[in-house]
């Protein structure tokens, strides 16, 4: 390609890796983890000072309504709409150091290798920081894209509160307080093409020695909030034929569930990630129970089979209680483009790293960003693929390899698209 091997556009592994040492430390568990929910103070303080940095050259920064951050160099053709790279910067509770933040620091290493380099772009380039792509803060999972694209109405999320009773707004305000030098984005902006890096999460590249994962796609999934409602009584007086025990059948919900979602195979993935019981005294016959029900296939017509009975299991089960079941998140699976995947296969191969294709497990914002603009995602190895855990890894070298296809990628996307 020319001008993308020459050593100007080199990613520079130092700076990278102490780019994550840095982001590391914003929300830095005791475990060596990190905890930083969706524009929290640790998560705002991290876009700052990717905006910092962005003012820094001369980029512009732009936050829309939902708290997604853009930062974009700009191209020599006005009316060219960007070439986007990023992820997420939130985490799970008991996250890793690279789950998402690689995604964006891959893309402001790109940008940075790019104007170092003095390269003149025909589209904008931009980093994204999606807001909220963990859904733990607000519901649900990647809604930062899921809003920007249309995928979810933005008069839906409005209402979303966090435990704290605090609204998506209130948040976004904070941010914009923050970065007080961002302007206003439009969502739904158009794109030219949407490329993100992110860890695997899972251990073939590791296993099989493979420097880059050219991503198919990404599984469907379904997710769903069950709250069982009985009533709460004294544990000692009240006779056991006399109690609405929402314990009791809630965990006869889950038996059942189990059973139905039993697969020999092991392809389905169904996980009870958040089981609260209420008021949570041990002398108390709990009146409330809340639990959560994560469930992902890479068929659609199991995801669609399986996931109906999800309502119709509660309300059989719920014997002595009422029970309410709200659907969180519904996506089929996503198979991405040629487009993309040829760009970054060209360019692993120009630079001799081994590839392999693979598909997503996980979730991710390129979910969103497929059916708004020619998608995919570069995949790197992570240690063991441990991931939603503190002990996360991805080494400087595999980082360095994933962020030289992405800066490869974008110059590549710009002649050709
Ligand atoms: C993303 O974090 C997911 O849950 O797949
Ligand atoms: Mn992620
Ligand atoms: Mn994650």
């Amino acid at each position: 390609m020319g001008c993308g091997l020459d050593d100007l556009l080199r990613v520079d592994l130092d700076r990278l890796w102490q780019w994550h040492i840095d982001m590391a430390k914003l929300g830095a568990t005791e475990n060596g983890g990190v905890n930083r929910a969706a524009l929290t103070s640790p998560d705002i303080e991290l876009h700052w000072q990717l905006a910092s940095w962005a003012r820094e050259r001369n980029f512009a920064v732009e936050i829309d309504d939902y708290g997604n951050q853009f930062m974009r160099r700009a191209g020599s053709d006005p009316n060219s709409p960007p070439l986007v790279s990023g992820s997420h910067s939130d985490t799970q509770p008991t996250g890793g150091r690279f789950d998402g933040i690689s995604g964006v620091l891959a893309a402001v290493e790109a940008m940075q290798v790019i104007d170092e380099a003095e390269i003149c772009t025909r589209h904008p380039i931009e980093a994204v920081i999606w807001n909220n792509e963990e859904g733990t803060r607000f519901r649900s999972c990647d809604m930062g894209s899921a809003v920007y694209v249309g995928d979810a109405p933005m008069k839906y999320v409005l209402t979303e509160v966090d435990q704290e009773g605090v609204s998506i707004e209130t948040a976004v305000d904070a941010l914009r307080r923050k970065v007080n030098w961002a302007s206003v984005r439009k969502l739904g902006t158009p794109m030219a093409a949407y490329l993100e890096l992110h860890i695997e999460q899972g251990p073939i590249l590791e296993t099989e020695n493979v420097d880059i994962g050219i991503v198919t796609g990404i599984q469907g999934t379904r997710k769903f909030e069950i709250r069982v409602t009985g009533e709460e009584a004294h544990a000692g007086t009240t006779p056991q034929s006399d109690r609405q025990d929402a314990f009791l059948d809630a965990v006869n919900i889950v038996n059942a569930l189990r059973e139905v979602f039993h697969d020999p195979e092991d392809k389905v993935r169904f996980t009870i990630g958040r089981f609260e019981v209420s008021p949570g005294s041990l002398a108390v016959v709990p009146g409330r129970v809340l639990f959560t029900i994560d469930f992902r296939h890479p068929d659609d017509s199991i995801l669609q089979l399986l996931g109906d009975q999800v309502a119709e299991v509660c309300r059989k089960e719920a014997i002595r209680c009422s029970v309410q079941i709200v659907e969180t998140k519904s996506a089929q699976s996503t198979l991405f483009g040629s487009t993309v995947q040829d760009v970054v296969k060209e360019s692993a191969s120009q630079r001799d790293y081994s590839f392999k294709y693979l598909a997503s497990g996980a979730g991710h914002d390129a979910r969103h960003m497929n059916s708004f603009c020619p998608s995919g995602m570069v995949f790197v190895p992570c240690h063991k693929g441990i991931s939603h855990n503190e002990n996360e890894y991805a080494s400087p070298e595999s980082l360095a390899k994933g962020t030289q296809v992405v800066v490869d990628s974008l110059l590549m996307m710009d002649r050709i698209i």
